[in-house]
């Protein structure tokens, strides 16, 4: 049977890594809390200070899209939020879920992972599981905002629900071999506070040039839903704002600001005409 990995924070060390960045101060760490994002939403007015980060080793009510869960075993994820100040129109956020999931990958590509890449508009996938969640969230201060980060680092298999067995993966899934939650955080941290400079100062394209690198779906026929829509269509781009463009059958282009993504494959897609062409 495998063993649990040692892989537990040195907070003192880890407080000394980050000193040179602006993301991660002040840190507040915890054993268990309910929600990393729900910490630092909840902070009175006048804690709430851009750059804090919040670090756990596991949530009891982690939150994810669409009012899910997002659940975890004690110990072997990295789950964190940071609160970011956000002083661009709310229309152009969802770029720094982007940026985000980016310097996840990067993140993983310095640890050798081949091909990490992004599920639009907030998830990270590895071999076409998924390995990563992002969450924004609004703050009861104007202008900040929240941005959590889960990554499945040492699961196993069987940490994962049922349900979820055949498309959740780890780290530790993709390469057997040691991995440091510390190493991660630090390396997102630094990598993602140039993206939030960036964004910040206005300058978006290395962003979307990034993210279009890693975007699984481009090119692709897929199908969007969530908040009561639902689309289908080829991925043509990713726009200025961040936003998913679809060339639907009808020909129209359209432009998705949000939802879930889902690749049509092609026996699927097959299977599809072939049944409309007959109903035809
Ligand atoms: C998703 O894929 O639906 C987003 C999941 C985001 C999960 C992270 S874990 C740290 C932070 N705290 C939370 O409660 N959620 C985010």
């Amino acid at each position: 049977m495998t063993q649990t990995p040692r892989d537990s924070f040195d907070l003192q060390r880890l407080q000394q890594r980050l000193a040179g960045l602006k993301l991660g101060q002040p840190l507040y760490y915890f054993e268990t809390i309910d929600s990393t994002n729900q910490f630092l939403r909840a902070l009175p007015p006048n804690q709430i200070q851009p750059g804090a980060l919040a670090l756990a080793d596991h949530q009891t009510k982690g939150r994810g899209r669409f009012h899910r869960r997002w659940c975890d075993t004690p110990g072997r994820s990295l789950l964190f939020s940071v609160l970011l100040e956000a002083s661009r129109p709310a229309s152009l956020w969802p770029l720094l879920t982007l940026g985000a999931a980016v310097s996840v990958c990067r993140a993983l590509e310095r640890e050798e992972i081949a091909r990490p890449q992004i599920r639009w508009p907030n998830d990270v996938m590895i071999d076409e599981r998924k390995v990563c969640g992002i969450l924004a969230e609004k703050t009861s201060a104007p202008k900040v905002l929240v941005l959590g980060v889960g990554l499945n680092v040492h699961q196993r298999i069987e940490d994962f629900p049922s349900p979820l067995r055949r498309s959740a993966g780890s780290l530790q899934l993709a390469a057997e071999r040691p991995w440091s939650r510390e190493n991660l955080l630090v390396a997102f941290l630094a990598d993602f506070e140039t993206f939030y400079r960036q964004w910040r100062d206005e300058q978006d394209a290395t962003i979307l040039h990034e993210c279009r690198r890693r975007m699984s779906t481009l090119g692709r026929q897929v199908y969007i839903h969530g908040h009561g829509c639902r689309a289908e269509g080829i991925v043509m781009d990713l726009d200025d704002d961040g936003s998913l463009v679809l060339r639907e059958p009808t020909g129209i282009v359209s432009r998705r600001h949000s939802g879930e993504v889902e690749e049509i494959a092609w026996e699927t897609k097959n299977k599809c005409e072939g049944s409309r062409l007959k109903d035809e």
